[in-house]
């Protein structure tokens, strides 16, 4: 199925900061660290499937912690996708490690079924996340299970407090639904960006700077009336809220 407008802007701002992802995604790793904690250990040689690996942060710790299993590591994007099979190739292992670029939404009914599927910081981006996520339930084997991490509820709170002060309309992703089914955990991490220019710095440098689709654009007064806002009050401190979610059988 071919991706909707949204969905090929969302993959071409990855896709445009593919080389530069990892010199700005420190969070991004530290979330990938807390996620590889909830995988669990298998008693076999498991299937894994990977879905939106970006530049390799999880892939990396999944070939580290699954030195026997095969895996399918996916991304819409395939100069992402690329830079992670740079990085990371076939780990250390000998066994099976495919690549694809692949839409975690529409995933191909062909790949099979996967003892884990895994997803670091992506489903945000899809148009229906709790139903491709319920979607992918049908890929797991017997005992298969699920566990990603997104945006929670009240990310970004200084932001949101920045822009509210300045009289301007969130343009922020809406943190997703997920299946209700989902165990959920939340996460919260700071990050400091030294002020606001820090951190829009970083959000286009992670290529994840495209707003909430048909909300428009901030004009230029209302993005300089949130900076200053922001700067005033917060200095660079920013709050991820991060959901852990798990599907267990
Ligand atoms: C914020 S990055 C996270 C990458 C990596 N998992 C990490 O934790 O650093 C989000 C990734 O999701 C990918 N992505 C966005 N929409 C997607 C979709 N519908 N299907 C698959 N991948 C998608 C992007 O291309 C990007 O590489």
């Amino acid at each position: 199925m071919q991706p909707d407008r949204y969905t090929r802007t969302i993959s071409k701002a990855f896709g445009d900061h593919a080389k530069e992802y990892d010199e700005n995604s420190s969070i991004q790793k530290r979330i990938a660290e807390t996620l590889i904690t909830y995988c669990p250990d298998f008693d076999h040689a498991p299937r894994i499937l990977e879905i939106g690996c970006g530049t390799g942060h999880l892939t990396h710790l999944l070939l580290g912690k699954y030195n026997n299993a095969d895996f399918v590591i996916t991304d819409i994007n395939s100069d992402m996708r690329d830079v992670c099979i740079g990085k990371c190739g076939n780990g250390a292992h000998t066994q099976d490690v495919e690549y694809h670029a692949m839409n975690g939404e529409y995933l191909d009914p062909n790949l099979g079924k996967f003892d884990l599927i895994v997803s670091g910081m992506t489903v945000q981006w899809f148009q229906d996340t709790e139903c491709s996520v319920e979607k992918w339930k049908n890929f797991l084997s017997d005992n298969g299970q699920i566990h990603l991490s997104t945006l929670g509820d009240g990310y970004f709170s200084e932001w949101r407090d920045a822009m509210m002060r300045s009289n301007v309309k969130s343009r922020l992703l809406l943190s997703p639904s997920l299946p209700k089914d989902m165990q959920t955990q939340m996460l919260t991490l700071t990050e400091n960006y030294k002020n606001a220019v820090g951190f829009l710095r970083h959000l286009k440098g992670t290529g994840a700077s495209t707003s909430l689709p048909n909300t428009g654009f901030l004009t230029t007064k209302e993005l300089m009336r949130v900076i200053k806002s922001y700067d005033e009050k917060y200095r660079g401190e920013m709050t991820w809220k991060i959901a852990i979610g798990s599907w267990t059988p």
